[in-house]
């Protein structure tokens, strides 16, 4: 797929950072700049979308469900919670002579009777999934149970791997003139998200999630014996997304290097302990992980919560652009 990717010329600062909110359009140029991730989508678009209806659900700028019109969709069904993105979304359906289409902002408003070809989504962050937003996908497919889901599955991945730059740091932090050896900051400084690529990793299944019959429950929680290979520094957590058993997309660390790369990875300098425990919210996104859990982690997940986790908090934007925050240039 790198052969013919023109992504490897971006770099990852700059115009490719991606700290903003969903509201942002610059957030989704930079989306659509990873060339592995649309190419994976459009890929299982192409197969799927002819005489379909397809619903696009989280489209952002629309760019799947107006492939999938391009591959010959006979109607698409954006649907975008960000209320300031539909006008881009009718702005590139013209542009693209998509004609039969509907933008919403929330997916109840689509007909349950519909006959549904295509559910697509990039539901997937960087822990693979994405707050809330994951876990209403599941609702919204579950509704359709013949229609074609993009994806499907989505399986979580860990592994110990060997990271030039974690040794380097290692040997700066033991070197500095300030003594830094807390257990908050050196050498165990906790989750960070990275960004690794060409990295040889070995792919230990964590949680397979089959998003057409989502987990109930708060959270999953597991045990997980920690494998260390002496060569290996630091812990890195991934995912890999399925169509119908077929990897589609992923944030491995193992990814190209000649591609521009989104999406981070969460991980850790590998910790001493033998065991962890690894806690994932699968109704608002990421992992918590605990050396040696504690046993309340296990026994009494809600007290465990309380001291350790604050939820994050959902923002809702509904917010329509301001005409007078654009320039018009005059020519
Ligand atoms: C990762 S972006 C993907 C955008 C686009 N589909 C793409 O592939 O470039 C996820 C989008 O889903 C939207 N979203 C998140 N939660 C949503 C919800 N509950 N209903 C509708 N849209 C949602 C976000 O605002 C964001 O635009």
């Amino acid at each position: 797929m790198s052969k013919n990717n023109p992504s490897n010329k971006f770099s990852h600062h700059t115009f490719s950072l991606f700290d903003a909110e969903f509201n942002d359009p610059a957030s989704h140029l930079c989306m659509i700049k990873d060339y592995e991730r649309c190419q994976g989508f459009f890929t299982q678009l192409q197969a799927h979308s002819k005489d379909k209806i397809v619903i696009d659900f989280g489209a952002g700028t629309g760019i799947l469900g107006l492939y999938a019109g391009i591959q010959g969709a006979k109607e698409v069904w954006f649907i975008e919670n960000q209320l300031n993105l539909h006008e881009v979304i009718h702005d590139l359906a013209k542009k693209n002579k998509l004609k039969k289409y509907h933008v919403v902002g929330d997916f109840t408003q689509i007909p349950k009777d519909l006959d549904v070809g295509v559910i697509v989504s990039e539901t997937l962050g960087d822990t693979g999934i994405e707050r809330n937003y994951t876990y209403l996908y599941s609702q919204l497919i579950a509704r359709y149970p013949t229609a074609i889901c993009i994806p499907d599955a989505l399986d979580i991945y860990y592994s110990g791997c060997y990271v030039k730059e974690v040794d380097i740091e290692n040997e700066y932090l033991k070197n500095f003139p300030v003594n830094l050896e807390s257990r908050y900051l050196y050498p165990f400084p906790g989750m960070r998200p990275t960004r690794l690529e060409g990295i040889e990793v070995k792919d230990n299944l964590l949680f397979e999630f089959n998003l057409r019959r989502y987990p109930t429950g708060r959270d999953i929680r597991k045990i997980v014996e920690l494998k260390k290979d002496p060569k290996d520094n630091f812990l890195s957590f991934y995912w890999k997304a399925k169509c119908n058993g077929e990897v589609f997309a992923t944030n491995t660390p193992a990814r190209s290097k000649d591609n521009f790369n989104h999406w981070q990875q969460l991980g850790l300098k590998m910790p001493d302990d033998k065991t962890l425990g690894v806690r994932v919210d699968h109704l608002q996104g990421p992992f918590v992980l605990c050396g040696n859990p504690h046993p309340d982690f296990i026994n009494n997940p809600e007290k465990f919560d309380n001291q350790n986790f604050e939820p994050m908090e959902f923002k809702f934007n509904d917010e329509k652009p301001k005409e007078s925050g654009f320039i018009h240039w005059t020519t």
